[in-house]
């Protein structure tokens, strides 16, 4: 009992002011990493693609009419400038990966049946990439219920966005964000019944509802991925992409709510990985966030332990003085 107060007092003390000083480097204020300098190669050319589709509206000369016109650009056709210069294939032209029969309006019609690259064809066996494991992460993916159960609609991209994608977690300095970031892809499908109806003739499946035995639903969400329950933990990758069928989705409050917290092997791995090379184990856990049952220390335990030996060791000190003393 008192070493737990022990050990309490000693993450407020010593922790905690560690934990609000340590706020996020300010990526934004730092030039090195501000992406927004980046300056693509393929600026200009890209830009014949951006003057249609990287806002609203786009206009064209109706030759027919023999003046421009104004049309709308549906949404799911617009691509954000900013966020294509931030993600991960920044420095590639549009046509990379299109066509370049696109610098055609209209676009010609059998473009339509265009057969994209997948992830692997282009980064699979390739030395320069090997820490992310594309192979393992495409064998993982095949087994996945996605793929499982819709084979032909779903694809790398479906979840990696091809135009605004950009790794997270292992860049990440705010684990909340990260959470954030991860959750929206899939909830861009879970949460928007359009976007799902394309892949599935399944009833529309009510998020909220179905997680209605999570305590603090919304807080959960906001401290832990989708992933975290629904993928299966693989050690050689950072990101298990096993998504298993919902009856073996983690409910036990245990898996997280404990010791051995799962998380230490999903959420937390690649900080956790860090901290270990400097033999602070559970260090994120204690600075980042709570995880009631989760937040033992191995020096915490180390420190109540040396201090409960001192007390003893006073009282064995001041015992024998006084058998001593009586003696005399
Ligand atoms: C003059 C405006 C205009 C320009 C310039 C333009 N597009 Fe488009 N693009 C459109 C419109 C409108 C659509 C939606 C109608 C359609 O599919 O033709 C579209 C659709 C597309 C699609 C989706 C086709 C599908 O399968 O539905 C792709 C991909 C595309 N454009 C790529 C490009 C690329 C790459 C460039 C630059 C090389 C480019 N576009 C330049 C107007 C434009
Ligand atoms: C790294 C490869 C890659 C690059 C670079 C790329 N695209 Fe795409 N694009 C794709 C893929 C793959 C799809 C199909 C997405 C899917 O199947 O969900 C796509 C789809 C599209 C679509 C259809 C709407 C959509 O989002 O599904 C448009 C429009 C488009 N691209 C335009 C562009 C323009 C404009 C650029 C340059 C600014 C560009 N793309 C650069 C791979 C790429
Ligand atoms: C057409 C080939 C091609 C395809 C398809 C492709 N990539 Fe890439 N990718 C590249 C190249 C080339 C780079 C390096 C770009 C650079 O250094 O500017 C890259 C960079 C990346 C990076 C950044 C790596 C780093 O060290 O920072 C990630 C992550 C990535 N790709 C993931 C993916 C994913 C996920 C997919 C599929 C959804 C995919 N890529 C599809 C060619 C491709
Ligand atoms: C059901 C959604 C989903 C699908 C499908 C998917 N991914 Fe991912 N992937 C994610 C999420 C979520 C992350 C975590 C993003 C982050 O924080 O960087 C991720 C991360 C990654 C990373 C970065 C991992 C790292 O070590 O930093 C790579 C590489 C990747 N995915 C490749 C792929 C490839 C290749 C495929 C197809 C074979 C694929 N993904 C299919 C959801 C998906
Ligand atoms: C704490 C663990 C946990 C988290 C976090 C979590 N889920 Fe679940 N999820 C479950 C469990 C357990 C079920 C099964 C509930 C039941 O038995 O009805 C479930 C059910 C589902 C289902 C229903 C499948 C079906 O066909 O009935 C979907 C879809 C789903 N989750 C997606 C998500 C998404 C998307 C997120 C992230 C926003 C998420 N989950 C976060 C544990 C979790
Ligand atoms: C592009 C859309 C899309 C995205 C993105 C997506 N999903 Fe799904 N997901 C589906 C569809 C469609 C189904 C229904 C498959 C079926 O049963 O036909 C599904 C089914 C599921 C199921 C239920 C499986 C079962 O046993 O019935 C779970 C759990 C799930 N997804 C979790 C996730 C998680 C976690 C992510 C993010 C990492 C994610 N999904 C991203 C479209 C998506
Ligand atoms: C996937 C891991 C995971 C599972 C499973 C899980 N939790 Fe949590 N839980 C967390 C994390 C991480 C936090 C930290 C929240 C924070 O920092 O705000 C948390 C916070 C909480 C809190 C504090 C709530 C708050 O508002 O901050 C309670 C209470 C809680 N969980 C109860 C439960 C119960 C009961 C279950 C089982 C039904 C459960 N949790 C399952 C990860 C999990």
């Amino acid at each position: 009992m008192t070493l737990t107060v022990y050990r309490f007092c000693l993450v407020v003390f010593f922790l905690l002011p560690s934990g609000i000083s340590g706020s996020e480097p300010d990526h934004e204020t730092d030039p090195a990493k501000d992406s927004s300098l980046y300056q693509s190669p393929f600026f200009e050319d890209n830009e014949r693609c951006f003057k249609c589709h990287g806002q609203n509206t786009y206009s064209y000369t109706n030759e027919n009419l023999g003046r421009e016109v104004k049309a709308i650009m549906f949404s799911e056709r617009v691509i954000p400038r900013g966020k294509f210069y931030e993600s991960n294939h920044k420095s590639f032209s549009c046509t990379d990966c299109h066509s370049s029969d696109y610098t055609k309006f209209p676009h010609p019609g059998e473009l339509r049946m265009e057969q994209m690259y997948n992830c692997i064809d282009c980064h699979g066996n390739d030395e320069k990439f090997a820490k992310f494991h594309f192979e393992e992460i495409e064998k993982e993916y095949q087994e996945s219920v996605h793929y499982q159960y819709e084979e032909v609609g779903f694809s790398c991209w479906k979840c990696h966005d091809p135009h605004t994608y950009k790794i997270s977690i292992r860049n990440s300095s705010n684990l909340k964000e990260t959470i954030l970031y991860d959750n929206n892809i899939c909830l861009n499908c879970h949460a928007d019944y359009s976007h799902f109806q394309l892949l599935s003739d399944k009833k529309e499946i009510n998020i909220v509802a179905k997680h209605d035995w999570l305590p603090n639903q919304e807080s959960h969400f906001k401290s832990v991925r989708c992933i975290e329950c629904h993928t299966k933990v693989n050690d050689s990758i950072l990101v298990a992409h096993r998504v298993k069928p919902v009856e073996y989705a983690v409910k036990g409050c245990n898996e997280c709510h404990s010791q051995n917290s799962l998380l230490m092997s999903s959420l937390y791995k690649f900080q956790s990985r860090e901290q270990r090379a400097d033999g602070f184990l559970n260090g994120v856990i204690l600075n980042q966030s709570y995880v009631i049952g989760a937040n033992r220390n191995e020096y915490l335990n180390l420190i109540g332990l040396l201090i409960f030996l001192a007390v003893a060791g006073v009282i064995v000190i001041h015992i024998s003085f006084r058998i001593i003393k009586k003696r005399k």
